[in-house]
């Protein structure tokens, strides 16, 4: 029976990173992965992230708003163009090539640090000495491996909406949403999260008429609502999504003339038929093949595997990471968790701020925050000072034809301390790492307003920002 020092049970992005870590610190690491290729006959390393997630959705998000400054954008810039015209297979098959690139890349990357990958689902079977018993299911055929220490990171899956079944040709999730091969004259969205709002705007671009329904009353609670208000009017005044807020859906038809919706909103009953819906409503852990009751793993009353900060179980060595944890649902927070246990098992110290994990949103403008908003700000009582700017007046936003959106810094009113920085506007999934640092290293808005910003860059409108704060704008 092969032996590990460390197997690691999920090759996403919180898996294949501590997979790769282990091995780079020089224990023997095996790594379990049950993903396979869109085909279903492969192999596919890159979990979520990397074969139905991150990656895809950032391709097709790319591919629609090419053609969408094509035809609405270039003229300003003087360039015509004629007959355009929009193949949305191959926008797919494009999408394809990338994750085929990738997730061979991460083949590539378990070879080279000397993994040992493992195809097949893997499960608790019991304990020999201080060696846990990994079982392998690789369709039926069934192998045992031991390992002193386990890193779960098994991920997370689309959470099922009980009125309607996912057959991925009329009703979609996330995997379906990026594989439609023709543009759908209706598209019906139900939440308008991150997934609803990425793949609602790819769709949107392309020239699907989409109609959002969301159950919140409020849009996008979990980000500062004065950027969300902002995003909202841009997402339906002037791009034309329809996003209908406070919806309680009733009942859903999956007919031959299309998908047919009956919701209640603001006490009235409405009916929509849709070409296709895309349900989109969070996601659940997956822990349920992992027999974890066999040895008394820990779960949580909403599946996830329960671990301290240090992303302890409550197993000796064993240790879970990423979406099958609390926190944000998110790649590079599951990146960094795997790459500190990993470190934490041999002996070092590493430190994750949760703090300061940022999130972006790739609709065009951008949306991306890190730290806390006013609404947080407010809620713990804490006196904030504010400052803003506008990528309006902003010479590279000009010239990029891209001059929508705001930035936004909130600093503590004693110290002056940077407590987060909001953002809707230009590339702004690239400008958040400067908030991010900013918060990581202490710093205060005064610091980011004496730091020499390059000219003309988007990243002025941050230093704007910052003096702003000290109500000391330069062009605003
Ligand atoms: P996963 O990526 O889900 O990987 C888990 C792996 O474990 C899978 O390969 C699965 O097959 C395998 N597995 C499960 N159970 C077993 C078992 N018992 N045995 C063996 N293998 C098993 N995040 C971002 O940060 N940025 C984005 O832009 C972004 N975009 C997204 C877009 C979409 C459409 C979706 C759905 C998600 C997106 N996310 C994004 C979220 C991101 O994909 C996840 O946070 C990330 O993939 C989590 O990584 P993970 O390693 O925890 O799990
Ligand atoms: P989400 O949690 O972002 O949004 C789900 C939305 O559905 C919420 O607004 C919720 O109120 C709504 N909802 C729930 N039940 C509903 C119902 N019955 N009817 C109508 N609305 C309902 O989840 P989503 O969009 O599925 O994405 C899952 C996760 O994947 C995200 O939370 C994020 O962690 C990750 N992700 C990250 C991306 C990024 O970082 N850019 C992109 C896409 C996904």
């Amino acid at each position: 029976m092969s032996q590990f020092d460390v197997v690691v049970i999920g090759a996403g992005p919180g898996g294949y990173i501590a997979a790769i870590r282990a091995a780079q610190l020089g224990f023997k690491t095996a790594c379990i992965d049950a993903g396979v290729n869109k085909a279903g006959d492969t192999p596919a390393l890159g979990g979520t992230c990397l074969n139905v997630g991150c990656i895809p959705s950032k391709a097709l998000l790319q591919s629609s708003e090419n053609y969408h400054e094509v035809l609405h954008d270039f003229a300003e810039h003087g360039i015509t163009v004629g007959d355009v015209k929009f193949d949305a297979a191959k926008m797919v098959a494009r999408k394809d090539e990338i994750v085929t690139k990738l997730t061979g890349g991460i083949a590539y990357l378990f070879k080279k640090n000397k993994i040992e990958s493992i195809f097949g689902k893997g499960s608790f079977k019991g304990q020999n000495g201080e060696l846990w018993q990994i079982e392998v299911d690789n369709k039926g055929e069934k192998s045992l491996i031991e390992a002193k220490h386990v890193i779960v990171a098994t991920g997370s899956s689309p959470r099922p909406l009980p009125l309607v079944e996912i057959d991925n040709k009329n009703v979609l999730d996330n995997e379906g949403a990026l594989n439609l091969t023709e543009v759908p004259k209706k598209l019906g969205v139900i939440g308008s999260g991150v997934i609803g709002l990425e793949m609602g705007s790819v769709w949107k671009r392309v020239g699907s008429d989409v109609t959002v329904l969301e159950a919140m009353p409020t849009f996008m609670a979990a980000a500062d609502q004065q950027i969300a208000k902002e995003a909202f009017k841009i997402f339906t005044k002037e791009q034309g999504l329809t996003i209908e807020l406070g919806v309680a859906i009733k009942e859903i038809k999956n007919g031959v003339k299309g998908v047919s919706v009956s919701y209640e909103v603001a006490g009235k009953a409405k009916t929509e038929t849709f070409d296709k819906l895309i349900v989109a409503i969070g996601r659940v852990p997956n822990t349920d093949g992992l027999n974890a009751e066999a040895v008394g793993l820990v779960k949580d009353e909403r599946g996830f595997i329960t671990v301290n900060d240090l992303c302890q179980t409550n197993l000796p060595n064993v240790w879970a990471v990423g979406d099958v944890v609390r926190g944000p649902m998110l790649a590079h927070k599951a990146m960094d968790e795997g790459v500190a246990v990993a470190e934490r098992l041999a002996g070092q110290k590493p430190h994750l701020d949760f703090n300061t994990i940022p999130w972006v949103i790739y609709t065009d403008p951008e949306i991306a925050w890190v730290g806390k908003t006013e609404e947080q700000l407010k809620a713990e009582g804490i006196e904030y000072k504010k400052g803003q700017s506008g990528f309006a007046a902003n010479g590279r936003a000009l010239g990029l034809g891209k001059a929508q959106g705001t930035v936004k810094i909130l600093a503590c009113a004693k110290t002056d301390r940077v407590l987060g920085v909001h953002m809707i506007g230009p590339m702004v999934s690239e400008l958040v790492a400067e908030g991010v640092m900013s918060m990581e290293f202490s710093a205060s808005s005064e610091d980011i307003a004496r730091i020499v910003h390059a000219h003309p860059a988007l990243s002025e409108a941050i230093h704007e920002a910052s003096l702003a704060v000290d109500k000391r704008a330069l062009h605003g």
